[in-house]
């Protein structure tokens, strides 16, 4: 089956991604998931069934950022390379802000996969951001989703709650419901989740409406063993050593080493109470902190300025001076010399986190032959439990803090047992190539599962395959709805067809009842039908609609008709709509919002209920319940990918909520005057054109708003977008 080696595509898209000299630390989205990837990348593609992986992350171009992140390709090593595509602004972005343009991320992976002609075996996405693209990507292309967390919004939303912090401003400061739906989204159309503990899955996940630990596998992180070993026998001082001479007066002592992001939940503070205050430490120990690099703490952004900033006051407090070092800079390079360093002068590490799900410094600490003390949490359990390198703590007891550093340090005998058992255990347990093996079982389990392997469709015998680019309607309300500008439309897309425009509809009615319409308002045929709100997908055949029934197949994923409408009957306020509306894919209710609980409620009771639907509401009054995979916006993407149409430019018109995804991403948008209002969020988004003429008139002005039958310009918007025309 996996002739000629599997091709994996990973995607993570925030941060900054390159192979070398990663600059981990530097800001928040940038550390664990930023390594993780790309040495998930290499161990994959090291091995010999696997032929090729991508990891797909964003393009960055940012004078404040180096010109790496602009560089559409790089290797990472043979079979394995960084693909940079571009979506939303050029700049560098934190995550919380991306959410918006991970459609137009989808489009760009998408052409990347028509780029290089190979559809992938196997999607994997890397947090929440990626999932939902991910998921998407995965379901257009009909392959297996594998996703991995890497950290949890409902457990962020917990701990954030308990330290008091208002709902409000968790939604403001961290798009928490945004995020927590991305991960609903990903984990109901994951084939399988990785999870590196066993506590993610039972404490973590399971808050989760689409929890199902039959999909989750535990696979630790790999640690990148060629980087960390123990010391050799002989004392060695590399470059970063004089930097930490700087602060010590007695260098060589056993080292306490911390080594994290500043970042409050690392808890540093704990640990520089628990050394401030215990004489014996200071006496036979230096503590060394390695806390990311600063250049001016007061132009750093809040969090990181308040922990370094107290950090440097407890140095002071406890007049440290002398006996801890917090150099302001390391480089990528140096850290596992710092841990060797460490091992070295008979030191031990400490990751006092208040809470370290993953905990990958305790296995580099533990792959140097350096004995740990750590946070008793779901990560260092497993890691400890493993390597019996160290011991377990509450860190936020100093007491008992400084007695485990003391016991590590003290008892020589166990120290150079931990250290072994330590080193021993990191190769055995946490190497990439243990991680990829299990990782490749998992996937082989579930591509013999899922369908056979595809390629990018042939073409079929209408009349798109000799255009060269597409517009696509909604048919009530913006269609049709006025005689006279429906004519010059008309008029138009015969001028249309002789310059190779297609012409394609999307609409909520079933096809019979869309082709009456179509003829009561005179429209000639179009090239293809979106029928059902997305359900539905047929083709102007030379002598009769040809129907895409492997779009039937494909949405059909996971489809549960019965019991969605078993659910629904619990709902007042909601009523079935006539049985012609009823179709194969698609379940149809009059929903009224006096009556009606909210939509939002009625999608997470469906999940709840382990439904795997699209829920989509328009007009008003109409709530459309189809299979996850189904949308306008969705069998849009599946045409273009099929079809060979670049997203920009496809041209989408429409008018309501069903419109709404159709409408978002690369594709070039309009919303005709008299729209719905629930399109009006999409208001000031890239690539959408508010109308100020109803209807047909609408499109026809968006159509000179694209110069969609010259050039086709993306957008008359600010310059810092892409015009996409490349
Ligand atoms: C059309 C369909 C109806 C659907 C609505 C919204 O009116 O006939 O079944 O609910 O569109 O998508």
């Amino acid at each position: 089956m996996i002739d000629g080696g599997l091709y994996i595509q990973l995607i993570s898209l925030h941060g900054l991604v390159r192979s070398t000299d990663m600059e981990l630390g530097r800001d928040a989205d940038t550390g664990g998931q930023i390594k993780y990837v790309v040495e998930l990348a290499r161990a994959l593609a090291e091995h010999p069934e696997v032929d090729r992986v991508d990891l797909l992350t964003r393009q960055v171009f940012d004078s404040k950022v180096s010109q790496d992140y602009a560089e559409p390709e790089e290797d990472i090593s043979p079979g394995a390379k960084i693909i940079r595509l571009p979506f939303g602004p050029k700049r560098y972005l934190r995550k919380e802000v991306l959410w918006p343009y991970l459609d137009s991320f989808v489009d760009q992976a998408l052409k990347h996969i028509r780029k290089i002609n190979r559809v992938p075996d196997l999607v994997h996405s890397h947090y929440a951001d990626a999932g939902y693209a991910g998921a998407k990507i995965a379901s257009l292309l009909e392959v297996p989703l594998a996703h991995t967390g890497h950290s949890l919004g409902r457990d962020k939303l917990r701990r954030l709650l308990d330290k008091g912090m208002k709902q409000e401003s968790i939604e403001h400061d961290y798009r928490i419901t945004t995020r927590i739906d991305a991960e609903e989204t990903a984990l109901d159309n994951a084939a399988f989740v990785v999870a590196s503990t066993n506590q993610e899955v039972n404490d973590q996940y399971s808050y989760y409406d689409n929890y199902n630990p039959d999909r989750m596998v535990v696979i630790p992180p790999g640690v990148d063993l060629d980087r960390f070993y123990p010391p050799k026998s002989s004392w060695f001082s590399p470059p970063i050593f004089e930097e930490l001479d700087r602060f010590l007066i007695q260098p060589r002592k056993p080292m306490i080493l911390a080594m994290s992001r500043p970042d409050h939940r690392k808890n540093i503070a704990s640990l520089i109470h628990a050394y401030g205050q215990s004489d014996r430490l200071q006496e036979i120990s230096n503590l060394v902190v390695i806390a990311g690099n600063r250049d001016d703490i007061k132009a750093m952004e809040k969090g990181p300025q308040e922990v370094l900033s107290e950090l440097l006051y407890l140095f002071d407090k406890y007049n440290l001076y002398g006996k801890a070092a917090y150099p302001k800079h390391h480089q990528a390079d140096d850290v596992p010399l710092i841990y060797r360093l460490a091992a070295k002068s008979k030191g031990v590490f400490i990751n006092p986190a208040l809470t370290e799900p993953f905990g990958l410094t305790l296995i580099e600490a533990a792959a140097s032959g350096l004995p740990v003390v750590a946070t008793e949490d779901g990560g260092p359990k497993d890691i400890v439990g493993r390597c019996k390198n160290g011991i377990l703590i509450n860190p936020l007891d100093i007491d008992e803090t400084q007695r485990a550093l003391l016991n590590v340090l003290e008892d020589r005998v166990a120290w150079i047992k931990r250290s072994k058992s330590g080193a021993k255990g990191a190769y055995r347990y946490f190497s990439w190539a243990g991680h990829v093996k299990t990782y490749l079982k998992t996937v082989k389990k579930v591509l013999k599962k899922s369908s056979t392997k595809r390629t990018i469709a042939k073409r079929r015998t209408t009349r798109l395959p000799l255009s060269d680019r597409v517009l696509v309607c909604d048919v009530d309300n913006t269609l049709v709805g006025d005689a006279k500008s429906l004519e010059t439309l008309m008029q138009k897309l015969k001028e249309g067809s002789a310059k190779r425009i297609g012409y394609g509809i999307a609409t909520g009615r079933y096809i019979e009842s869309t082709i009456k319409t179509l003829k009561e308002w005179h429209v000639p045929m179009p090239d293809f039908f979106i029928t059902s709100v997305g359900s539905e997908i047929y083709y102007n055949g030379s002598t009769r609609l040809i129907a895409d029934t492997s779009w039937g197949r494909h949405i059909n994923h996971r489809w549960d008709p019965d019991r969605a409408r078993m659910v629904m009957m619990s709902f007042e306020g909601v009523k079935l709509q006539s049985k012609e509306e009823q179709r194969t894919y698609k379940i149809s209710y009059f929903y009224d919002p006096k009556i009606a609980p909210p939509v939002a409620e009625i999608r997470k009771e469906l999940r709840k209920n382990n439904l795997h639907v699209n829920v989509i509401y328009s007009h008003g009054m109409y709530l459309d319940i189809l299979p996850v995979r189904a949308s306008k916006g969705l069998a849009v993407r599946y045409l273009a990918s099929r079809w060979g149409f670049p997203p920009e430019r496809i041209l989408v018109a429409g008018d309501a909520g069903s419109d709404e995804d159709m409408l978002s991403g690369e594709t070039l948008g309009i919303v005709v005057a008299n729209h719905s209002p629930e399109l009006d969020k999409l208001r000031g988004r890239e690539r959408i054109f508010f109308a100020d003429k109803e209807y047909a008139a609408g499109i026809l002005q968006g159509i000179e708003y694209y110069d969609f039958y010259g050039a086709v310009k993306a957008s008359g918007l600010s310059g810092d977008n892409y015009d996409g025309s490349a």
